[in-house]
């Protein structure tokens, strides 16, 4: 269905108004379509978004990112309710591993501590001695003392990059990735790169780019040019603070709406025009409507599975 401008304008001052009368606030990942960005009241990444639904005020967190996201925003409060657009919105890295999968594999490395990004189910981070996101696994991991082994789950890029920067040897990796993110390849990069000699690289650490780029920063090869690895609200903190003017971009596709709009005199490219995430672009304005008007989806953790769950998040934010 083709939306005329005016009716996407009157649908956004509708749920403007709806959010206000209903006490309800917005959360948008940065990978959300400009419509959602633009009637959210924070647009941020995981760990900022996790922060936000832990101090806003409405007593209704419209949650526009996926479906773990909005069940980390229900155990981290519990008292508030957490609706989602919809709820087939769900993340392959998530799907990655099951409980299971991680009971086995706990009880193959009995005393081990288990590090879970936060793209995981509220079960998974009920198993997880600490939680992370890409913007705080490095200081996580470094708080955790050498002696003790390290389960990393689910993604095997960022997992590496972390083992690359930590320089930790007894940490063992679940063999999971998030597909947008694995199919940004070394090729893309240098495509992209050759084709813009000025421009600085970010690359956000699930890319499965990121192992190779960490040995050929190591190496030099990237010597004559700036390369970043950010989660993506560093990485917009990151172009603008930075002097350069253009930028390839190694994420998914979203996060370009944000850096272009607060930096309008930059250009950005993306590593990969494929890098999009279609759970994530499953939430609409319509959706959004929706779930205002109609008070739904629900998304519900029980209590049992939230305090443990919480636990492995709290860890996380006083650390970071
Ligand atoms: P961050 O926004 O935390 O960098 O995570 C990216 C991501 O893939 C979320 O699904
Ligand atoms: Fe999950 Fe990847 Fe989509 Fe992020 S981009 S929600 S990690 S599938």
């Amino acid at each position: 269905m083709v939306m005329l401008v005016q009716d996407t304008s009157r649908l956004k001052e509708d749920i403007l108004r709806l959010k206000k009368e209903k006490d309800v606030v917005i959360l948008a990942h940065n990978y959300q379509i400009p419509d959602i960005q633009d009637i959210a009241d924070f647009t941020g990444d995981s760990l900022g978004l996790s922060r936000q639904a832990g101090k806003v005020d409405q007593k209704t967190i419209l949650f526009c990112g996926v479906h773990f996201m909005a069940e980390t925003a229900a155990i981290i409060s519990p008292h508030k309710k957490v609706l989602v657009p919809d709820l087939d919105a769900g993340c392959s890295l998530s799907d990655s591993i099951t409980l299971d999968e991680l009971k086995n594999w706990k009880n193959q490395h009995r005393g081990a501590i288990t590090v879970g990004y936060v793209n995981t189910t509220a079960e998974i981070k009920s198993e997880l001695d600490y939680c992370c996101t890409s913007s705080n696994a490095v200081k996580i991991v470094n708080a955790i003392p050498e002696d003790k082994e390290i389960l990393f789950l689910p993604d095997m890029f960022l997992g590496s990059y972390v083992a690359k920067m930590t320089g930790r040897k007894n940490m063992y990796i679940w063999a999971g990735e998030c597909h947008v993110h694995a199919g940004i390849t070394p090729d893309d990069i240098t495509t992209k790169l050759d084709s813009m000699k000025d421009a600085e690289f970010v690359i956000h650490p699930e890319c499965s780019c990121t192992t190779p780029m960490l040995y050929d920063l190591a190496s030099g090869s990237f010597d004559d040019r700036r390369v970043s690895i950010l989660s993506t609200e560093g990485m917009l903190t990151h172009v603008k603070d930075s002097k350069a003017k253009n930028f390839v971009v190694a994420t998914e596709t979203g996060i370009l709406y944000r850096m272009r709009k607060e930096n309008p005199d930059k250009t950005f490219v993306p590593a990969s025009e494929k890098a999009e995430c279609q759970y994530m672009k499953m939430n609409s304005l319509e959706k959004v409507y929706d779930s205002i008007i109609e008070d739904k989806y629900e998304i519900t953790v029980s209590k049992k599975i939230a305090d443990k769950a919480r636990l492995a998040i709290d860890r996380m934010l006083t650390i970071s």
